[in-house]
């Protein structure tokens, strides 16, 4: 096939729109798109949006206005360009994206991106026909069948790490986060499509899966041979089971949804990886109360104690939100008491930003953004300094990486420790996909360095 045509993808925001982009990018290929990375020379662009914080949205519409731009010059060239916007932004703003940037040809929410094809054909039947600004395709329902079953299978893998939708949206509705909204309600695929698209990643050159969903520990998916629903820990179990499969991870996972069975996994599932990205949001329970999380911070710390007493070795990582509405100095100190109790490996931590439609938004007790970004500023230097104590600590110890890229410098490979680290290895670019025995030299912040045992 010849793929006559440049497709230019931007992705902003979480691994799932990563997974997405690369969906998207399959589903055009038989329409002879190729993918490049010169937005400047492609016929169709899709930004592929987050909404998470406000800057996200904003960043994706300042790109929109780049966009423009080079529309403009290529239709200069009488050449033209179908700009796309996709995403979570696209779900929630719908309309207004056409209001405030008539010139995009469409937009269509994340439960669409199987009718690609079809909505672009009318999108350049649009163009062809001359229609005006404003008048471009627009599709953010949310439709009845699940699209999972008409997205096309994995025909190439970016690397031996790759991703896999397991779950969709979200019921949990916390007060700050517009995902229940621009995901929609909670779907489970069931497992036998999941160990299907997980085997053919495998035969593919994939080592690594990690499972996505919104609410990745929510999953409960129809079973093999009508054996009611799974849960996470059961899936793994099974998908452990493919061979050449080495790693399993899974994200993002809700306090609420850890179950036993999950639990039990870590201690049994030898490919489970001993890493754990569990939000908290906050350590105060006035907070949590707040934000609807439905659990306390004793209720977080009794899972992570659980979790360590089957598999001691295991890393936790977190996201915070500083200067949730009404969050007080005390409230605060109740967010670092309990990152100094549970010592992350990593954290992901922001200020709280209203998202239109959120009940939080809507509250009167909003914190003074001099404030919020004083309390990041705290959290972070606490949160770094247990990354780096973690990091350090590694130091002299043997490990498995998996290599997963080519380094900067020459004859260098950058791979992933069980616990997620990013560690640098000098060594042959043949091993590039293979998981290597190291020793660990140094460890800084945000990477470690190691040395290939001879074996
Ligand atoms: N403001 C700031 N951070 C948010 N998150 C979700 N919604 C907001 C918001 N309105 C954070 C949460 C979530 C992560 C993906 O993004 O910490 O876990
Ligand atoms: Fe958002 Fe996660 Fe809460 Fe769902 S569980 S509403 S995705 S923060």
């Amino acid at each position: 096939m010849v793929l006559s045509k440049r497709l230019y993808i931007k992705t902003y925001g979480c691994q799932m729109n990563v997974y997405d982009s690369e969906k998207m990018e399959a589903l055009l290929k038989p329409l002879g798109y190729a993918v490049t990375d010169a937005p400047e020379s492609a016929d169709m662009v899709i930004l592929n949006t987050c909404h998470i914080r406000e800057k996200a949205t904003e960043k994706a519409y300042s790109d929109m206005g780049r966009m423009r731009e080079l529309k403009n010059e290529r239709q200069a060239l009488g050449k033209d360009m179908i700009i796309a916007v996709a995403g979570c932004t696209a779900q929630a703003e719908g309309e207004q994206i056409l209001n405030r940037a008539p010139y995009v040809d469409m937009v269509f929410g994340p439960q669409s991106y199987h009718l690609l094809p079809e909505m672009l054909a009318k999108a350049t039947r649009s163009v062809e026909k001359g229609k005006g600004p404003g008048c471009g395709v627009l599709e953010v329902d949310f439709p009845e069948v699940p699209k999972f079953d008409f997205l096309p299978e994995p025909t190439e893998i970016s690397g031996p790490s790759t991703f896999l939708a397991i779950q969709e949206g979200c019921d949990k509705f916390c007060h700050f986060c517009c995902v229940p909204y621009t995901r929609g309600a909670e779907y489970s695929r069931p497992v036998q499509d999941i160990f299907k698209e997980a085997k053919a990643l495998v035969v593919k050159g994939a080592r690594e899966i990690t499972l996505l969903g919104q609410n990745v520990n929510a999953y409960h998916g129809e079973a093999p041979s009508n054996k009611g629903e799974w849960g996470l820990g059961e899936l793994s179990r099974y998908l452990a089971e493919i061979e050449g499969l080495e790693r399993i991870r899974y994200m993002t996972s809700h306090p609420r949804d850890v179950d036993e069975a999950l639990i039990q996994a870590h201690r049994d599932v030898p490919q489970l990886m001993p890493f754990l990205h569990l939000p908290v949001q906050s350590g105060s329970d006035v907070i949590l109360k707040a934000m609807n999380r439905r659990h306390t911070s004793q209720f977080y710390l009794d899972i992570i104690a659980k979790f360590r007493s089957v598999r001691p070795d295991i890393a936790f990582s977190s996201d915070f939100i500083v200067g949730y509405p009404g969050e007080t100095d005390q409230d605060f100190e109740a967010t670092l008491d309990l990152v100094r109790q549970v010592n992350f490996a990593q954290a992901y931590s922001f200020k709280y930003s209203p998202r239109p439609g959120t009940p939080a938004a809507a509250l009167e007790n909003q914190i003074d953004e001099k404030l919020k970004s004083e309390r990041l500023q705290i959290l972070q230097d606490l949160l770094r300094e247990q990354q780096a104590h973690f990091n350090r600590n590694m130091i002299g110890k043997k490990l498995a990486i998996l290599l997963e890229k080519v380094g900067r410098h020459q004859g260098q490979l950058i791979g992933r420790s069980p616990f997620l680290q990013s560690v640098h290895i000098k060594a042959p670019a043949q091993l590039l996909g293979e998981i290597v025995e190291v020793e660990i030299t140094s460890g800084e912040t945000n990477s470690l360095a190691a040395k290939l045992i001879a074996t």
